[in-house]
């Protein structure tokens, strides 16, 4: 095996783990592209290490800063939108690693699906947002979508070799976050450095506070309803604190399976690259003594509207998802610049849901068209209740 992997968001939490496996798999992986925002002084010791034949960076100015502090004769380097549209025509890959975060990993997905490239989807968005178009453009081009979340992986695992139609349920596993055992009263007090330090896993800010607010549970339901043969019924959440089991399939006849591992975003990131082969990764193995008991809780949706409220946008379906998308990113980042409080992200994207109109997503460009309008919509009221 030689993949060649077009890497988008190297620079991020998924990017860098995603170069310690080719790191890890010189013989077998090399990088086609890196694609980045802004983080340049990264993005050139990458370039100096892996030697890709191109680099995107997605900011204008730290395009124009990286070529004048860096020299690469041998990188192509392209800027912006369009120069993603450049690099994805130059370079051959052989698999298109997105690693976006947010809304931003939607079009590059479209086009690379287009291009019949096969997608290792780490950027959860596109699918919330548009899993209905991207599921069916990827069948229509010949494309598999490889799910990197490790949930996702862990669903994808224990479903090879089974009939889709024996299927009962999706279970999917939440660690609960770190506010799981608060009560509701404190939660209003959460601060963005309380939000930002998950019990497990290691992440980028955005998908860290999701998973205190269990929002990131919410888009993951969105994501396994796109990405396997199942109705929104079939899908269940269990609070699962330790983060060992990943996730788990329930069949006719009741048995449950279920895939297992520590908490390492490399060891999904390897199976998508990898699939179906598997190839030895170092990272810490599995010490059942030392990790005792494995638990189980049912989520509050009480004190975690989030986790209600994807459920509630995935059974009613058209531009709700979208929107829901949209008003969580802005409330967000409005949380991290601490302009709202942790127990306003649920209110604000509950109110933007409410005030919106849902129709059928009939194609990208409305979904472009959308998301810029609920975004300026839920900023422009966060700034009236600031007043
Ligand atoms: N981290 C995890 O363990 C994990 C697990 C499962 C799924 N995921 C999903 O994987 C995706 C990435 O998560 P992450 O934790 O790796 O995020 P992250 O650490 O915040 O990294 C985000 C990456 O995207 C780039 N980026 C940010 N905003 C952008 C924009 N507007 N346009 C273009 N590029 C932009 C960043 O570039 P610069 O650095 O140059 O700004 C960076 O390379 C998310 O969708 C997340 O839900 C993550």
């Amino acid at each position: 095996m030689n993949k060649k992997i077009f890497l988008l968001g190297s620079t991020g939490s998924i990017g860098v783990s995603t170069l310690d496996v080719v790191r890890q798999h010189p013989e077998n992986f090399s990088i086609s592209c890196l694609v980045v925002n802004r983080n340049i002084d990264l993005l050139a010791q990458q370039v100096t290490e892996f030697r890709p034949s191109a680099a995107v960076i997605y900011d204008d100015n730290a395009s124009c800063v990286f070529r004048d502090r860096y020299d690469f004769p041998e990188v192509n380097i392209f800027t912006g939108k369009t120069g993603l549209g450049q690099a994805l025509e130059y370079c051959e890959s052989d698999v298109f690693l997105n690693a976006f975060v947010g809304f931003a990993g939607l079009e590059p997905t479209v086009r690379a699906v287009e291009m019949g490239i096969d997608i290792a989807i780490a950027n959860k968005e596109t699918l919330v947002v548009a899993g209905k178009l991207i599921t069916e453009l990827a069948e229509e081009k010949g494309v598999n979508l490889l799910p990197v979340d490790s949930e996702h992986s862990a669903i994808w695992q224990c479903l090879l070799g089974e009939n889709s139609l024996s299927v009962t349920r999706i279970i999917l596993t939440a660690s609960g976050g770190p506010f799981r055992e608060w009560p509701q009263e404190k939660l209003n007090g959460v601060t963005p450095e309380q939000a930002l330090k998950h019990p497990n896993w290691k992440m980028g800010a955005k998908i860290t506070i999701d998973s205190a607010t269990l929002m990131n549970k919410g888009l993951e339901v969105i994501e396994a309803y796109w990405l396997y043969p199942v109705t929104e019924k079939q899908i269940e959440v269990v609070v699962h604190p330790q983060s060992i089991i990943h996730s788990m399939v329930e069949f006719s006849d009741h048995s449950i399976k279920a895939q297992l591992g520590i908490p390492d975003m490399r060891i999904p990131i390897q199976y998508a690259l990898t699939f179906p082969e598997r190839l030895p990764l170092d990272v810490a193995p599995m010490n059942f003594y030392e990790q005792g008991a494995l638990t189980f809780e049912q989520p509050d949706f009480e004190r975690f509207p989030c986790l209600k409220l994807a459920f509630d946008v995935l059974e009613k379906g058209g531009t709700y998802p979208a929107v829901l998308n949209a008003a969580n990113e802005i409330a967000v980042d409005a949380f991290l610049n601490e302009k709202i409080r942790f127990t306003q992200i649920p209110q604000i994207v509950a109110d933007t849901l409410d005030g919106h109109q849902s129709t059928e997503v009939t194609g990208v460009e409305m979904l472009f068209e959308l998301d810029r309008e609920i975004r300026e919509q839920v900023e422009k009221s966060i700034r009236l209740k600031q007043k």
